[in-house]
């Protein structure tokens, strides 16, 4: 998948934009509070129809501003044109075109213009609590396969009404068709989860690898009390223990994923550089899983380039993505000079775009 085009109104800090992009490398230099970011957040809305950072999209309607609206043009693997608009107003709502065609279900438009992003926040995917690495989990995965999230929400739906019976009753027979209902949504739940980290570690200890030079073992591992027992039973077991706290206190609620490197928490033990290394990698290994599944090459963003990597593994990421495995790119920095000049010896062709209080220059 290629952005060929970019059109913007209003999105943050960015009133009116056109940016035409090119099919390798588009670099956009600025300096801090510029609109580098918002630019790959715009483009990261068009595929995910939500922005990568921001909580709710009125936020990311320009200051004073009613609405917004961005818009794609798209140029598919195999060399179709695809036309994706999203406007988003104050008043009336969020509306997202394919091809000028309005979509039933925003979720339907997930994962048909793939896009990985990797960004100085994703550190919180190592600070934060299990529930950013579900989160995590759970975005990808519907990228993966717009029915995968049907299981996840029917579980929370159960879970929901599970915790509200348990403040005000203890009724086994009813607690036994939640709990039934509970095992076989959660179950699923469980074996997409794990079976899409399974499917990452190979990748993710093969990218760090090459991003460090063979220096150090990372490993990424679902965690889950299912591998104990079914849920079915686990949450049979628990349940006295349920009726007494009043809320459901086993389940993939609680499930998380756990990263190490050398064999130790990558929290506790990773360097700054190690854990940006793992997260990237990690990255990767999504976009080369998406790319395999969707069928077509993700749209890669790589914000703040050089965040926390030392020159070698910044020169050896720029080396792993102009490879053939990897399509478009759009990286973002606050030093053209530094950047061009890795670019330079890594002698690959780029756009470079001049990012000026919210306008973008050629
Ligand atoms: N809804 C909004 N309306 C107007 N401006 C906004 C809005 N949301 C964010 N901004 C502004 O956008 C600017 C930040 O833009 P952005 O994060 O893209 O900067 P950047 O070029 O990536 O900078 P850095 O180099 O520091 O990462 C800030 O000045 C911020 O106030
Ligand atoms: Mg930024």
């Amino acid at each position: 998948m290629r952005l060929k085009k970019l059109l913007l109104i209003n999105f943050k800090n960015l009133r009116q934009s056109e940016i035409a992009l090119v099919e390798g490398v588009n670099c956009f230099v600025g300096d801090n509070g510029a609109g580098k970011t918002n630019i790959l957040d715009a483009i990261y809305y068009l595929s995910m129809s939500k922005s990568a950072f921001t909580m709710t999209d009125g936020q990311s309607i320009m200051h004073g501003e009613d609405f917004f609206v961005a818009e794609g043009s798209y140029m598919t693997d195999d060399g179709r044109a695809e036309l994706v608009n999203c406007s988003f107003s104050r008043r009336g709502g969020k509306i997202l075109k394919r091809n000028g065609k309005e979509y039933e279900r925003i979720a339907d438009h997930v994962g048909n213009f793939p896009v990985v992003i990797v960004s100085p926040q994703d550190t919180e995917l190592i600070t934060d609590a299990a529930e950013e690495r579900r989160r995590y989990l759970n975005a990808f995965l519907s990228q993966m396969n717009r029915h995968s999230m049907q299981a996840l929400m029917r579980y929370n739906a159960v879970l929901a009404e599970r915790n509200k019976f348990l403040k005000s009753s203890s009724d086994e027979a009813m607690l036994q068709i939640y709990d039934m209902q509970l095992s076989e949504h959660g179950n699923v739940v469980y074996q997409q989860r794990r079976e899409i980290v399974e499917r990452m570690q190979p990748l993710v200890a093969l990218y760090y690898k090459v991003l460090s030079d063979d220096k150090e073992q990372v490993e990424i591992t679902y965690r889950s009390e299912l591998e104990q027992m079914p849920l079915e039973e686990l949450l049979l077991r628990s349940r006295e223990r349920d009726i007494v706290n009043q809320f459901t206190t086993v389940g993939i609620h609680r499930d998380d994923v756990i990263f190490r490197i050398g064999g130790y928490p990558l929290r506790k033990y990773g360097s700054q550089g190690q854990q940006k290394s793992f997260l990237i990698a990690l990255k990767l290994a999504q976009y080369r899983l998406l790319a395999e599944t969707v069928g077509e090459k993700p749209i890669l963003l790589l914000d703040d380039l050089f965040d926390k990597l030392d020159m070698q593994r910044v020169e050896r990421l720029l080396e792993l993505v102009s490879g053939d495995d990897f399509g478009q790119i759009c990286i973002t920095d606050c030093n053209k000079v530094r950047l061009e000049d890795i670019l330079s010896r890594a002698s690959t062709k780029y756009n470079l775009y001049t990012v000026e209080g919210g306008d973008v220059l050629l």
